[in-house]
């Protein structure tokens, strides 16, 4: 089950009754707010529902995540402004996820393959866990544990574009457990929903020739969307 909503009471009520009338798995998308400085509210709302969670309710600040975008820019050897520059404005948004465990783990899925679209996402997991998240590595799946204290962050798309191919976004998923209701809290940031996004000339060479066109960040979004979870499809579209 998917719910998409625009405010936090809004979102907090869906949630509230998906998980209180039955056992459905459900990913509560919250667009609008965290900009706002009120992602640490819903993060305690979301802790009230799991009210035994280990999920930390730490703020997931989006000046923490300026700062790790400034990182992948020097780690690319550009000024540490160069990719917020070229996002040309921020998009945050955060998600919800939702669990619960299932007799027969092994025939259902607790959400579909995808890279995810944005920048990147910094993921709050649950510490008593330990195989929700998985990756693909070397063509196989690979669960990453939690660490107590500790964000995963996620690279998404647009920094695979901006990069020119540098960094890859990370195909996961998420899997379910016959014991255990399972909690994340997905944190995502990226460009603005008009932003042009053109990768980076600098990293255009003779042995590095460009490999994406440019878009409209708000465009790729809504084909992402259209298209479903489709493991790294979306990206596919865009590349030359
Ligand atoms: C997501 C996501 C993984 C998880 O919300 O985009 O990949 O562990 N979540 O819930
Ligand atoms: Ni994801």
């Amino acid at each position: 089950m998917y719910g998409k909503c625009s405010s936090l009471p809004d979102a907090w009520s869906v949630f509230h009754d998906l998980v209180h009338k039955n056992a459905f798995s459900c990913n509560i998308m919250i667009s609008t707010l965290c900009a706002n400085g009120q992602s640490a509210q819903a993060i305690h709302l979301f802790l009230a529902l799991a009210s035994d969670s280990v999920v930390r309710p730490t703020h997931v600040s989006f000046v923490a995540a300026k700062r790790v975008l400034g990182l992948f820019s020097e780690s690319l050897g550009l000024e540490s402004g160069a990719l917020e520059e070229a996002f040309g404005g921020e998009r945050h948004a955060m998600r919800m996820n939702y669990y619960p465990p299932c007799p027969e783990p092994e025939l259902t899925i607790g959400l579909d393959a995808h890279a995810d679209p944005n920048g990147f996402t910094i993921l709050q997991q649950d510490t008593r866990v330990k195989d929700g998240l998985q990756i693909v590595h070397c063509g196989a799946w690979v669960p990453i544990k939690p660490l107590p204290g500790a964000f995963v962050v996620n690279i998404g798309d647009q920094l695979q574009v901006l990069s020119n191919d540098a960094y890859k976004s990370v195909e996961h998923r998420a899997v379910v457990n016959s014991e255990r209701t399972r909690v994340s809290i997905a944190s995502f940031y990226g460009p603005a929903e008009d932003s042009h996004i053109a990768l980076l000339a600098q990293l255009v060479a003779d042995e590095a020739p460009a490999c994406f066109k440019d878009s409209v960040y708000g465009n790729y979004l809504q084909s992402f969307y259209a298209s479903k979870l489709d493991g790294k499809a979306a990206i596919e579209t865009v590349r030359y």
